[in-house]
């Protein structure tokens, strides 16, 4: 009986050492296939004019890239290809790729006039791709792009890689493949989707269980996360401040009307700017402020998360707005309240009763927008810390990359706490501070053991600055 047992136990024994073997195994796999991820993203050309994914989206940068980044590059960087290259002329607006950090994307077909828009981050995809209902029927089988339709073939995440290329790498105009770029390998798909969908957070934020130190803070969260008029009302798109609705808990698109705000800052720049018509192809005759301007599209486009907001400015599909708080103040104006997304019950009229006739006083967008950016910090201080808990095993080289993005993250902590002028924190600031002094130090380091202990040090100094930011209930 006794012997049984101990062969049982042996057995038992035996299969777990075999079952963890293989478990690490696979989580060895999704790691190697991540890293080789990264590499493509970061290194391949696909035979093409010299961009690589990360021509756009700029790993120190939150994987978006915005003006004030742009200014800093060399006019030799493959961004400006279409400066540089005859052949290559028309594939972007430079005057608006330099002052707006706008790219040219043929939304409407490769016959049509390329739309305007800003370069997302890539953050968090997993919370925010997975379609609505209305969906049904379409090509989107995941939400993906300002409008939601910008995959080709099945409108997946792996299949977006194709439509980049073909958009972004062409050599020329002609886009044939084979001939101006190449097609990526299904390994190469496999391994940028592992790579992207590894980025940012993987799970949604539940507000209604976060209390925050700051009144204001906290005032923010409550006027924003509501769905009750004489509040933001912004819970009804934005849940948890991810891009899913309140009611169908997934991603879905709306027309806010942001192509209807008057002076259109890009045609101030670029009087032939196109309006942009969102979602699908439809041609539409009666778009923008004028009503009278010709755009393709059903007006919508795709929910954004907004944890992810504060630090990739300038805002909206078109980056039409500075700070967060004017994408806050944006609700108030008649372009929204004329707009689907507000129910207007008179949509001429912008007096009329509408459902979502938002509007917030200047001290209301103050509390939200410092709301967001509080967010933002935590996700930030989350991200460093990540990033800074995984170099023991990273050769030299590859630790000081890794100490370099993670600093970016802390910076942009740093930046988004103070950018709002009022800062409602300032001890956790102050942390900050230190925690990226420290940093520096660890990154100029020449022993791993060194930069190990250093490091530890500065991710505690993160962990305290982001309690600070917290309250354990309502104060
Ligand atoms: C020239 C700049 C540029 C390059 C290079 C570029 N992108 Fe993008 N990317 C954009 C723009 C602009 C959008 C928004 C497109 C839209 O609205 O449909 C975007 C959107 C995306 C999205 C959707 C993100 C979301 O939140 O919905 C993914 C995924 C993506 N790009 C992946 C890639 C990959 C992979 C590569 C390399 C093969 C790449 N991009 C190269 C500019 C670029
Ligand atoms: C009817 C749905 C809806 C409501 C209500 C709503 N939003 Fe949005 N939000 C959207 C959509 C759709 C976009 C993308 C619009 C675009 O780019 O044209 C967006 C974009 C944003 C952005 C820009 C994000 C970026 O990265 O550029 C911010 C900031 C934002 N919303 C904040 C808010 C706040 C704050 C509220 C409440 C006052 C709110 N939203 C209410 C649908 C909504």
């Amino acid at each position: 009986m006794n012997k049984l047992k101990f062969i049982a136990q042996i057995v038992f024994f035996a299969l777990f050492l075999v079952n963890n073997f293989f478990i690490s195994l696979a989580v060895a796999e999704s790691t190697d296939l991540v890293a080789k991820g990264r590499d493509i993203f970061v290194n391949e050309t696909f035979a093409g004019n010299g961009r690589t994914c990360s021509t756009c989206h700029r790993l120190d940068n939150n994987h978006t890239i915005d003006p004030k980044y742009i200014a800093t590059l060399p006019d030799s960087d493959p961004l400006f290809v279409a400066e540089n290259n005859p052949a290559l002329a028309e594939l972007e607006k430079p005057q608006l790729l330099r002052q707006f950090g706008l790219i040219l994307a043929n939304l409407d077909g490769f016959d049509k006039p390329g739309v305007l828009r800003g370069v997302p981050h890539l953050f968090a995809l997993k919370t925010s791709m997975t379609p609505e209902a209305e969906f049904e029927g379409t090509q989107v089988k995941h939400a993906l792009g300002w409008s939601a339709d910008g995959s080709p073939d099945d409108g997946s995440l792996r299949q977006f890689t194709v439509g980049a290329i073909t958009q972004h790498f062409p050599k020329t105009l002609n886009r044939k493949s084979g001939v101006d770029f190449r097609l990526p390998t299904n390994e190469e798909l496999d391994a940028l989707e592992a790579y992207m969908l590894s980025l940012g957070r993987s799970e949604e934020l539940d507000l209604d269980s976060m209390f925050f130190s700051s009144p204001i803070v906290q005032k923010g969260r409550e006027l924003f996360h509501s769905k009750e008029k004489g509040t933001g009302q912004c819970k009804g798109c934005h849940l948890n401040a991810g891009a899913n609705s309140s009611s169908s808990l997934q991603n879905g698109n709306r027309d806010t009307g942001v192509e209807n705000m008057p002076n259109n800052l890009l045609k101030l720049v670029w009087k032939p700017t196109p309006i942009d018509g969102g979602f699908g192809q439809e041609e539409k005759t009666e778009c923008g402020f004028s009503k009278k301007e010709t755009c393709y599209g059903n007006r919508e486009f795709n929910m954004t998360t907004l944890v992810e907001a504060a630090d990739t400015a300038p805002f909206f599909h078109n980056n039409s707005v500075n700070t967060i708080e004017e994408a806050v103040a944006f609700y108030n104006s008649n372009a929204f309240h004329q707009s689907a997304g507000a129910n207007p019950a008179d949509p001429k009229d912008p007096k009329s009763v509408c459902e979502r006739c938002i509007h917030l006083e200047p001290t209301q967008v103050t509390a939200i927008a410092l709301f967001l950016r509080t967010l933002n910090a935590m996700e930030n201080i989350r991200s460093s810390n990540q990033l800074e808990q995984a170099l023991e095993d990273l050769s030299k080289i590859d630790r000081q990359e890794q100490i370099r993005l993670a600093m970016a993250e802390t910076l942009d902590a740093i930046e988004v706490l103070e950018g709002g002028s009022i800062i409602p924190n300032p001890k956790s600031v102050k942390l900050l501070h230190e925690a990226l002094k420290i940093e520096k130090k660890a990154l100029n380091s020449r022993y791993k053991m060194d930069a190990l202990t250093i490091i530890s040090e500065a991710i505690n100094l993160k962990k305290l600055a982001n309690d600070l930011l917290l309250a354990p209930t309502k104060n």
